[in-house]
């Protein structure tokens, strides 16, 4: 199967993958919905919503202030090294994430569509300026907006908001346009984002799981690979490498 995934980026230009937390979870970043995730020990709607933040906005910070501190600390894992490497395979390469936690930026990927904020960036709960990213937040004293005297917030998508409208006809557009599109780490549960592989499949695009358990996606993906992103991946890259040498380079 590697083989022929290899044979066939090997004949495309224009690529794009989704991630979800799955990516991270070698890193040490727990994902949402797994053995031991997220939402197992804490319930969405206490803590990544709107009406969680305006009820107790101390216990939204506490929360993010300890996702921060754990994110802080961990470093990408050789998937998402690998995903910056496919850059060298395509003409165009974009990758849209879900995760917040920066990780993807941090290896350099060149063109990143955060579908779901950054963990790190703050902005005004009332104007949506976006504020100071290293604001140490004190839940007990939680800063206000300079312009319009709103409390800062995580900048990131809450249950129930929208996501960033441009980002979203970006990630969309590259989809349409993806001859490859590799989906990894997601449980491909929320939307708008799972329907993203859908959209490229039906445009043409040779569809490509990595996950170590199935998916909605895993029945309609051309590939559909149980294994651990930060194993498959850079064995992925390794045969690309190889043939791009004895190509002569692309
Ligand atoms: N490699 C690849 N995939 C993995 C790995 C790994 N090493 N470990 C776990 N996974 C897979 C799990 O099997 C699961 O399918 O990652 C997926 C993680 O799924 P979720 O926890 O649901 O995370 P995600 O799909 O990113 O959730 C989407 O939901 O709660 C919201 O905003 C949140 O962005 C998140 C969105």
């Amino acid at each position: 199967m590697l083989n022929q995934v290899a044979d066939i980026i090997s004949n495309c230009t224009v690529g794009a993958a989704l991630t979800g937390a799955g990516i991270s979870a070698e890193s040490g970043v727990p994902t949402f919905r797994g053995q031991q995730g997220l939402w197992k020990k804490f319930r969405p709607e206490q803590l990544a919503t709107m009406e969680a933040f305006l009820a107790s906005p101390d216990v939204v910070w506490e929360w993010y202030n300890w996702r921060r501190e754990l994110i802080s600390d961990v470093s990408p894992n050789p998937g998402h090294y690998a995903l910056k490497e496919m850059e060298d395979f395509f003409s165009k390469f974009t990758l849209i994430t879900q995760n917040v936690d920066n990780l993807h930026r941090v290896v350099g990927s060149s063109r990143v569509l955060e579908l779901h904020g950054n963990i790190y960036h703050n902005k005004c709960v009332d104007c949506g300026l976006a504020l100071a990213e290293d604001l140490e937040i004190d839940p007990s004293a939680i800063p206000v907006c300079g312009k319009c005297g709103g409390q800062v917030r995580p900048d990131v998508v809450w249950f129930g908001e929208m996501l960033p409208g441009d980002v979203m006809e970006f990630a969309f557009a590259d989809a349409e346009k993806a001859e490859v599109f590799i989906t990894v780490g997601t449980s491909a549960l929320v939307q708008p984002a799972a329907s993203l592989p859908l959209v490229a499949k039906r445009a043409g695009a040779t569809l490509i799981e990595i996950n170590p358990e199935r998916t909605p996606l895993s029945d309609i993906a051309d590939f559909s690979f149980r294994a651990k992103s930060g194993e498959l991946l850079p064995q992925l890259v390794t045969v690309l490498r190889e043939r791009q040498k004895g190509a002569g380079g692309k």
